[in-house]
């Protein structure tokens, strides 16, 4: 092969096209990826996943310093906060991360390719690495995009990253804001407006739905909104953001009652906009060769990550469904198989969710809602983690676990939880429903004692009415 014919052309080096890149170089095929960005690891490790949980790593030490460990008998005294370097270490997270993906690329020999890729044809891919620089053709059997998305804007609201920012912004500010507005209850918003809490801001959250969390259990979201409540997060649901102005001392926001009523205005030091995110393929070229599109944006494919065009494949964000760093790592290894012969394959009914507020929240499966909705017949078990020994020990006894198992054959359809580290006890109710397991299969399976994941066990056990410790 030449310098610049691969058997593969990833473009993007998110966690989807890093992955994939990875695993088709072992899979012995000749790999370049071309990422725009200066760095690898996509929007997950440089400006989303990564930064923001190194963000709340630290904002939950400071809370736990300045108020949570009174409980434990431990006076911290006054408590300060040097947002400075605070801020640093979330930077160094970053670079150490982006690092062991230039370490992974050096050893499965990927040729790496800056700059911003468009397709010229199913087989050609034109790079510019912007500033004037000199534009490189390469070609390959095949391409994959792996282009990811971007924040969705508001109509009427003009995003400054100073004042008025997307979750990029937020995971940047140079000083604790006063107050913080944050529209929409999503993951992002929740995650992002806990940190500023944390930190000392005041935070009201503008939620169009009448509830937080869509697309998440409803009994857990609504548990999760009672908690976030209580830490001071002011949660307005059934409000419709109409439009925001910026000015030197703040921004002023003004919303609606969805139902109708009259108007409000808000104001606030900074606003976060949070509505969720959209298809990023700006640039590609994807209408010129006929790569089809559905109607939001998202690059359709089939059953083979293969799109319209035979011999471009896409993944990740880009695709659609459950946008998360982990469902395209899983997509971007089943893709490469695929493409070395071999059969992949990405099991879609037991990829896990996970929001990392305190408590956590995490689920993987079906929810009640979307069982009714299907009419299928289940029987629910719940377990609190207030009778959980492990987490009274902790002092930390907010949320519960419901595990939902179909009421014919005990099959694991979904389960949920919110509570201290929800986004690892999730992992085992994955486990179980990989292999098709029952809620007899969680509840008779041996689990340490004292441990949080008894709560697990407890919940199995109560879809037969056998709960132990309630
Ligand atoms: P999201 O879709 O989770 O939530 C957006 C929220 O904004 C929804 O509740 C929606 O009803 C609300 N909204 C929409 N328009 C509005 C308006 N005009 N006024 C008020 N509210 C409005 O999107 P989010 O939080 O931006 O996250 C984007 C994606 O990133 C999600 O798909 C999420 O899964 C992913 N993500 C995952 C994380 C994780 O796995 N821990 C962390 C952060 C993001």
């Amino acid at each position: 092969m030449s310098e610049t014919a691969f058997d593969l052309i990833v473009i993007g080096g998110g966690p989807g096209g890093y992955v994939a890149a990875i695993r088709a170089a072992q899979l012995g095929l000749s790999v370049a990826c071309v990422e725009k960005r200066a760095s690898l690891g996509g929007t997950c490790l440089n400006v989303g996943c990564i930064p923001s949980k190194a963000l709340l790593q630290s904002s939950h030490h400071y809370a736990m310093a300045a108020e949570g460990l009174a409980v434990h008998g431990v006076n911290a005294g006054k408590v300060s906060l040097d947002l400075a370097v605070l801020m640093k270490r979330k930077d160094a997270v970053v670079a150490e991360n982006v690092k062991g993906v230039d370490f992974l690329f050096k050893k499965n020999k990927i040729t790496r390719v800056v700059g911003a890729a468009s397709l010229k044809d199913s087989s050609t891919v034109v790079v510019d690495p912007g500033k004037g620089g000199k534009k490189q053709t390469l070609t390959a059997e095949n391409i994959l995009i792996a282009t990811g998305s971007e924040s969705a804007p508001l109509p009427g609201i003009e995003i400054d990253e100073k004042r008025i920012v997307t979750s990029t912004g937020a995971l940047a500010l140079d000083r604790v804001p006063k107050s913080l507005i944050v529209i929409g209850a999503g993951i992002i918003g929740l995650e992002l407006g806990s940190v500023w809490r944390r930190l000392g801001a005041q935070v009201t959250v503008v939620e169009f739905l009448d509830r937080i969390l869509p697309g998440l259990d409803g009994e857990v979201a609504a548990q999760t909104a009672r908690i976030l409540k209580r830490q001071g997060l002011d949660i307005r649901l059934s409000m419709k953001v109409t439009g925001a102005k910026s000015s030197a001392k703040g921004v002023t926001l003004t919303a609606e009652p969805v139902a109708g009523g009259g108007a409000e205005t808000l104001n606030a030091d900074v606003v976060l906009v949070a509505v969720g995110r959209r298809p990023y393929t700006e640039g590609l070229g994807l209408e010129k060769l006929g790569v089809t599109t559905d109607k939001r944006g998202f690059v359709t494919v089939d059953g083979d990550f293969q799109t319209s065009v035979p011999g471009i494949f896409a993944i990740g964000d880009v695709i659609g469904g459950l946008m998360l760093a982990h469902k395209a790592e899983d997509e971007g290894v089943a893709v490469a198989e695929i493409l070395a012969g071999q059969k992949g394959h990405v099991n879609y009914a037991a990829i896990p969710g996970v929001v990392y507020t305190w408590p956590e929240v995490a689920g993987v499966g079906r929810t009640e809602e979307v069982l009714k909705e299907e009419g299928i017949a289940y029987k629910v078990g719940k377990f609190p983690f207030a009778a959980n020994s492990r987490a009274r020990c902790n002092a930390e006894t907010e949320g519960f676990v419901k595990v939902l198992a179909d009421a014919k054959t005990d099959a694991i359809l979904g389960v949920h939880i919110v509570g201290p580290e929800a986004g690892d006890l999730i992992q085992e109710a994955v486990i179980a429903m990989e292999f098709g397991g029952s809620a007899e299969d969680l509840a008779r399976s041996a689990h340490g004692h004292p441990g949080l994941a008894e709560a697990l066990k407890e919940a199995a056990l109560a879809v037969a009415g056998r709960a132990i410790h309630i």
